[in-house]
C-alpha cells in the first residue's frame, strides 16, 4: 500500500527524466573526486576519459531531448539559454583534455577546471528554481522523457568507440574549435 510515492519510474524500471539526469550528475561528482585523489597518471587518464564521454553523453541527450522539452513546456528562456551556454563551455575544455594527457602540465588544471564548471552547472540544473524543479511543476511528461533520454544515451554509448577514434560526423563543431586553440 506504500505505493504512493510520486512515480520514479516509466515502464521497466525506466528511472524518470530528471531520477536519470540526476544518477548521471552523481556519477561524475563521484569520478571527479577520485581524479583528485589519484597521484597515478593512468587513474588519472582512465577516470578523465571516463568523466569527458559521460560528459559528452549527458550534454548531448539533454540538449537533444530534455532541454528543448523544457523550453517548450516552461517558456523559460532565459535559464534554457544560460544553461547551453555552460553546455559550450565545458565541451571546450572536454575536447581539451581528450587531446591532452596526464604528461601535460595543465592536465590537472583542465580537469579541475571543468568539474568546478560543471558543479556550478548542476546546482543551477537541480538548485530551487531551477531547471528540474521548473520541470516538475511543469506539465512535462518526465516518464516518457527518462525513457528517451535512456535509449539515446544507451545509443550514444554504444557509439562513443568510434567517436574517440574519428572525429565526429555530422556532430557538434567543439572539436575544430579546440584544435585551432591548441596551445594558441
Ligand atoms: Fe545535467
Ligand atoms: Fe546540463
Amino acid at each position: 500500500m506504500a505505493r504512493a510515492k510520486k512515480a520514479k519510474s516509466a515502464g521497466e524500471g525506466t528511472p524518470d527524466a530528471i531520477t536519470l539526469l540526476k544518477a548521471d550528475h552523481r556519477q561524475v561528482e563521484d569520478w571527479f573526486g577520485q581524479f583528485e585523489k589519484a597521484r597515478d597518471a593512468n587513474k588519472k587518464q582512465m577516470l578523465a576519459t571516463q568523466i569527458c564521454k559521460a560528459l559528452k553523453v549527458h550534454t548531448m541527450i539533454e540538449e537533444e531531448i530534455f532541454y528543448p522539452a523544457f523550453l517548450e513546456a516552461t517558456g523559460e528562456k532565459d535559464i534554457h539559454h544560460e544553461a547551453e551556454v555552460e553546455h559550450n563551455g565545458a565541451k571546450k575544455l572536454i575536447a581539451e583534455i581528450e587531446e591532452s594527457s596526464p604528461d601535460d602540465d595543465y592536465f590537472d588544471a583542465k580537469v579541475s577546471v571543468l568539474s568546478e564548471m560543471i558543479k556550478h552547472h548542476v546546482k543551477e540544473e537541480e538548485g530551487p528554481g531551477g531547471m528540474f524543479s521548473e520541470s516538475r511543476d511543469s506539465e512535462m511528461d518526465l516518464d516518457m522523457l527518462g525513457e528517451q533520454l535512456a535509449a539515446r544515451k544507451a545509443e550514444l554509448e554504444g557509439e562513443s568507440d568510434d567517436m574517440d577514434e574519428e572525429p565526429p560526423t555530422g556532430g557538434r563543431k567543439s572539436r575544430g574549435q579546440s584544435e585551432r586553440r591548441q596551445h594558441g
